[in-house]
């Protein structure tokens, strides 16, 4: 069982948390360069209690990598300094005690949920911390983040709340960053009701995708929605242009509103 933590998870067995590249990566990000870590340790209560020196050091890179924190996120250093090794062994950190319960839920669904799924393919996707937390300590997903934003400080708290992620996270796998994203976002904060919103937050979604033809299919649609029909039409043909694969759908909208 010493390898549950670290390996992948095989047919019939348990789990691992896998970090296959998170030890590399983590001691490039090494938080606590300096840090030693001792043979023996004292206080393990859901990793094997003869764990290796590596076996254990490649499951905390794991998870400072995974969630994107330093070691200290987790382990007290002794009171009152700022530098130095911590206390690793105590618990005097509520952020350790969770990621003990996270464990033990991993382990739940590993060795219980997966175990039961019938598509039996051959190999095994890696489930690791990562899954879920993709580089952040509470895995929230952009259109949470900023949902939260516009409801608390309206658009312009919006866009600077994106333009703050989008220069930390671009080429990660935290957020979406992705073409469709803001486009789509006004209707799930406002509701069916946000033609308005919704051409708001796709002609701001140009200046990072001027050309999406998404982009100018929702701006189209939405001001259909609002009356502008001869802009609808120029949009939705702009759409068509930008990406072919929307030719069809940008036909039948068209059709459809021409009907109206
Ligand atoms: C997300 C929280 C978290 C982070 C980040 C983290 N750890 Fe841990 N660490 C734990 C937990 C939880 C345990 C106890 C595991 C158990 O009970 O089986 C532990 C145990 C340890 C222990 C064993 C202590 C003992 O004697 O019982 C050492 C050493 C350790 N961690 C080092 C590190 C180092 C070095 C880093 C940074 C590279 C790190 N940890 C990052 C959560 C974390
Ligand atoms: C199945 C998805 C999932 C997996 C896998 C997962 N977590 Fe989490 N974790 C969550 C969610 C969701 C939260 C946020 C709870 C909240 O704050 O509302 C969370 C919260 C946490 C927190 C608390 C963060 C804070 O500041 O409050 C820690 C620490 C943590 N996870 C550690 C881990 C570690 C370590 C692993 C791997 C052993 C792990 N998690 C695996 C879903 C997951």
């Amino acid at each position: 069982m010493t390898e549950l933590w670290n390996t992948r998870w095989r047919a019939g067995l348990l789990i691992g948390v896998t970090m296959a590249a998170a030890a590399l990566l983590g001691s490039l990000n090494a938080s606590e360069p300096q840090a030693q870590m001792t043979e023996k340790f004292t206080n393990l209560k859901v990793l094997p209690k003869d764990i290796s020196r590596d076996e254990l050091e490649k499951t905390m890179h794991g998870f400072t990598e995974g969630l994107g924190v330093h070691c200290s996120y987790c382990h007290v250093r002794p009171q009152g300094q700022q530098r130095g090794e911590p206390d690793w062994a105590s618990d005097a950190k509520p952020e350790k005690q969770t990621a003990r319960v996270m464990m033990e839920m991993m382990k739940r669904i590993a060795g219980t949920e997966l175990a039961k799924i019938t598509t039996n393919h051959q190999d095994h996707v890696v489930f690791s911390c990562r899954t879920c937390h993709r580089g952040q300590a509470r895995p929230w997903q952009i259109q949470d983040v900023l949902a939260t934003a516009y409801r608390s400080g309206g658009f312009d708290s919006l866009t600077s709340r994106y333009e703050g992620i989008r220069k930390k996270y671009y080429g990660t796998d935290t957020y979406d960053l992705g073409e469709q994203m803001l486009p789509d976002l006004a209707e799930t904060i406002i509701g069916e009701d946000s033609a308005a919103a919704s051409l708001r937050f796709a002609e701001y979604n140009l200046k990072w995708f001027p050309q999406s033809g998404y982009t100018y299919l929702v701006i189209g649609h939405a001001h259909d929605a609002l009356g502008d029909k001869d802009q609808a039409v120029k949009d939705l043909q702009h759409a068509a242009e930008l990406d072919p694969k929307l030719q069809e759908y940008v036909q039948r909208s068209l059709e459809r509103m021409k009907r109206k």
